[in-house]
């Protein structure tokens, strides 16, 4: 798959298309906290921070400082307005040369990040280089082992196929982090509120702030979302389901 650059379109629209419910914020809380350590302060790393949506929420729930590493300006100028927080900062850079130095942080989150790293091996070499022997990392990714059953996506056609070609199986991502020393901790799915109706749902995915529609033409994203609204008009007021979110943990030797 190319590359996307947060920089050309998606900065525009993420973090209104994006945005999490208090809900929601509150389940991906207790879901990191349940895979790291009890002790705090922790000092985090937000691998591929984007607009913010998670770096001050870890810097609040584990009382350390949190750097956001992330390679778009655009994105990063967000997360600064909106993210102000003593214990964060954001810097530029990305997992395959990481801007910190050797056993800086106790934890790092990479989430819905892994797909875009293009070196995987370098990334996993660096995230071990930054984290200290122990520290774990939290990485919130799809495996095409269980790709998720997303709400809308068979209303694109190929959108399965697409979502498949973003994503490894277990086997590889696992393969990869072993060779740069970490050990597999766990695979787990959180499960999370609903977002609202299915017409707030419908108005988010119309904002394409998702990356998976980089990957689609034009003329299929038309299709999908003339579906969509087809399928939503039915009863717009329903309950949107929702799908749980895959986190892999891994500890650094
Ligand atoms: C789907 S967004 C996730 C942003 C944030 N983690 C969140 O959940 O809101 C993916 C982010 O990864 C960043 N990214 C892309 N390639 C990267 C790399 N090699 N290293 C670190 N971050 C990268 C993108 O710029 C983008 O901000």
């Amino acid at each position: 798959m190319r590359p996307v650059d947060y920089d050309d379109r998606l900065h525009r629209t993420y973090a209104a298309g994006r945005a999490l419910t208090d809900a929601q914020r509150t389940a991906w809380s207790r879901a990191f906290a349940a895979r790291l350590p009890a002790a705090r302060p922790l000092r985090g790393l937000d691998l591929g921070s984007g607009t913010g949506r998670f770096t001050p929420l870890l810097a609040g729930e584990f009382g350390g400082p949190v750097t956001g590493v992330e390679p778009s300006a655009r994105m990063r100028e967000q997360a600064v307005a909106y993210a102000a927080h003593p214990q964060v900062s954001y810097v530029p850079g990305r997992a395959e040369a990481l801007p910190l130095p050797d056993g800086a942080v106790d934890f790092a989150l990479g989430f819905l990040v892994w797909h875009h790293v293009r070196d995987k091996h370098a990334g996993a070499r660096e995230l071990h280089r930054v984290l200290r022997p122990g520290g774990t990392l939290l990485l919130r990714t799809e495996l095409t082992d269980s790709l998720p059953d997303l709400w809308y996506l068979d209303a694109f056609p190929r959108g399965r196929e697409v979502l498949a070609a973003l994503y490894e199986p277990l086997s590889a991502l696992r393969g990869t982090f072993e060779a740069a020393g970490w050990e597999l901790g766990s695979v787990g799915e959180v499960a999370l509120p609903a977002p609202g109706t299915y017409a707030g749902a419908l108005a988010r995915l119309r904002t394409r702030a998702f990356s998976i529609f980089e990957h689609m033409p034009e003329a299929d994203i038309e299709a999908g979302f003339a579906e969509l609204a087809r399928r939503v008009a039915a009863d717009p007021q329903a309950p949107a389901r929702v799908s749980p979110g895959t986190v892999v943990t891994f500890r650094r030797s």
